[in-house]
């Protein structure tokens, strides 16, 4: 069933990154975390639509019983999108601006982004769209990746992360919607969230997270080493939570 979480239970979602380091630079190790955005009267207080409605009527708390049902409806998390070195440090968020999504913005910085996901988190669910939920930049307002290249192995081709127009789960990049938008999962054992990548021809290429911290830029590539093979590569992880 799907269950709304008032109150701090916090589900923690991660976004595996790698994070480039800059020329000459040794590329520090991020992660990236999210804020909770709360209950439904506090998402409202801040300008953010409510949460979709439980499916069964209200009041009832279904804490207890649930005849586990064979395919679990999806839970929808909201959240920031944050950036942690891998010893905890919180480097920044995923931001917010006329420009887009293209980038991490200090902690401090107003301008960051607030999202939100739908998924059931179990190992098959097909990919998702994340979704920007304060927008400061025009639409559309799917975050994915904005682009039409294929990536793979040996190709320093990259795709920018940035907003991008609806495409459907395994469907390959989109002239129109400027990119494909279905292409996260998410993992509740690992709270980590991976991109696939859906190639022109329809193949799939493993596919990576990258941050050019020179240029602040975020990407999707299917060969890091490729794209950065001069220089030291070092992990990034995203994370978002969410209680919904
Ligand atoms: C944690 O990692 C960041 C980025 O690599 C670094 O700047 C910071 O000094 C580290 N902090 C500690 C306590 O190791
Ligand atoms: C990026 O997406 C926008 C729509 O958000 C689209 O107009 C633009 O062409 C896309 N860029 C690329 C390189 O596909
Ligand atoms: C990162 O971006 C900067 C600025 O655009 C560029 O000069 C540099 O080559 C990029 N790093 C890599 C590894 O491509």
């Amino acid at each position: 069933m799907f269950k709304l979480f008032p109150g701090l239970l916090v589900l923690v979602a991660a976004l595996s990154l790698s994070v480039h380091a800059a020329p000459r630079g040794s590329g520090p190790s991020v992660k990236i975390f999210a804020d909770s955005l709360g209950t439904n009267a506090q998402r409202l207080a801040v300008g953010l639509p409510p949460l979709p409605p439980k499916r069964r009527a209200t009041g009832t708390r279904s804490v207890s019983a649930s005849p586990s049902p064979s395919p679990r409806p999806p839970t929808t998390f909201t959240g920031h999108l944050e950036a942690r070195s891998n010893n905890g440090t919180t480097v920044g968020f995923v931001k917010n601006t006329a420009g887009g999504v293209d980038g991490i913005v200090p902690p401090s910085d107003p301008g960051t982004l607030e999202v939100s996901f739908s998924t059931t988190a179990t190992p098959g669910a097909p990919p998702f769209s994340i979704l920007a939920t304060n927008p400061a930049f025009p639409p559309p307002f799917n975050v994915g990746g904005n682009g039409t290249a294929a990536l793979g192995s040996g190709s320093p081709d990259v795709v920018a992360i940035n907003h991008v127009g609806f495409t459907s789960p395994f469907s390959p990049p989109s002239i129109d919607a400027g990119g494909e938008s279905s292409i996260w999962s998410y993992s509740t054992s690992t709270k980590e969230i991976t991109a696939q990548w859906i190639n022109p021809d329809g193949s799939h290429p493993t596919t990576f997270i990258g941050w050019n911290s020179t240029a602040n830029f975020l990407f999707l590539s299917g060969d890091l080493s490729a794209y950065n093979h001069a220089h030291s590569p070092a992990i990034l992880q995203l994370v978002s939570t969410l209680p919904s």
